[in-house]
């Protein structure tokens, strides 16, 4: 399969074609001098066929890793962005700002900005449809929290956040859509890592949800779980059906690292095309 460089505007993906998604977060780090560092340490990177990898930086490194990447096999993303065009909204950073700068994909709703910045359903639900209006392929986060997953109502959380986010998106935009199952709990140095086995419920759920949403398009929206993935865990989360790829924090921030990451699931890609 091919990869789609960074810089283009996204091509339309291939109905029910089966990519590995690898991408990393970096979060409130990496400024522009060390963020141009770890990008021109991932330039030639190749990653194994049929893995497609993202990183995605902080809006002031943004420009510069773009430009850096703009040639490479790795797409580049933005963090957040407003579902306004422009205007009054001091602080905040539009999706033609974000694809005037190169990137093609952009974070939505994760859950670092829904538990800290007020990020909704509702405005999740905005933001994917301007970052679709503008060439952008929205990577929606959803979370569980820890009190939902103990009362056991993880399904309906996502199953409700799924829904909203995904409303009103035109069946021809829903191959641009990727969705990144990040449990609250599982996130971050205080996260403990799902079991795969609850991943793969929680998964198989979510196909079925989104599926009823592709409807007859047949698309198939690629499904990444998160979480305090690491080297010693990627490979399970990767290798159950539908689990299309993995998004990554601390264990991807030094380029080694990811690609390391990137590297180990190589065996498995041709076996998850095959199933
Ligand atoms: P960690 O891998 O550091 O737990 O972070 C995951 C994440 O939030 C990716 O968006």
């Amino acid at each position: 399969m091919s990869i789609q460089p960074v810089g283009q505007s996204f091509g339309r993906s291939v109905v029910g074609q089966k990519s590995v998604w690898i991408g990393t977060n970096w979060k409130m780090n990496k400024g522009p001098a060390e963020a141009v560092a770890a990008a021109r340490a991932l330039e030639s990177f190749r990653p194994p066929p049929g893995v497609r990898s993202f990183v995605i930086p902080p809006f002031t490194s943004l420009r510069d890793v773009c430009s850096v990447l703009e040639d490479s096999a790795l797409m580049v993303g933005a963090q957040n962005m407003h579902w306004k065009d422009s205007g009054a909204w001091t602080g905040e950073v539009s999706a033609p700002m974000i694809a005037e700068c190169g990137a093609s994909l952009v974070e939505i709703g994760h859950s670092e900005r829904r538990q800290h910045f007020g990020e909704t359903d509702w405005t999740v639900n905005l933001k994917v449809l301007a970052a679709l209006r503008h060439g952008l392929r929205p990577l929606i986060c959803i979370g569980d929290t820890l009190d939902e997953f103990e009362f056991g109502v993880s399904p309906e959380t996502l199953a409700r956040q799924t829904k909203i986010a995904l409303n009103g998106v035109a069946q021809k935009d829903l191959g641009q859509v990727l969705i990144a199952y990040e449990p609250v709990w599982a996130i971050g140095s205080a996260g403990r890592p799902a079991e795969a086995a609850f991943v793969s419920e929680i998964h198989t759920r979510l196909r079925a949800v989104v599926r009823e949403i592709a409807g007859e398009s047949g698309v198939r929206i690629p499904l990444l779980y998160g979480g305090s993935v690491s080297q010693a865990n990627i490979r399970d989360y990767v290798a159950l059906p539908d689990v299309d790829g993995v998004f990554v924090g601390r264990a991807a921030w030094e380029p080694a690292d990811f690609m390391k990451l990137v590297n180990s699931v190589s065996g498995l890609v041709s076996r998850k095309a095959a199933a």
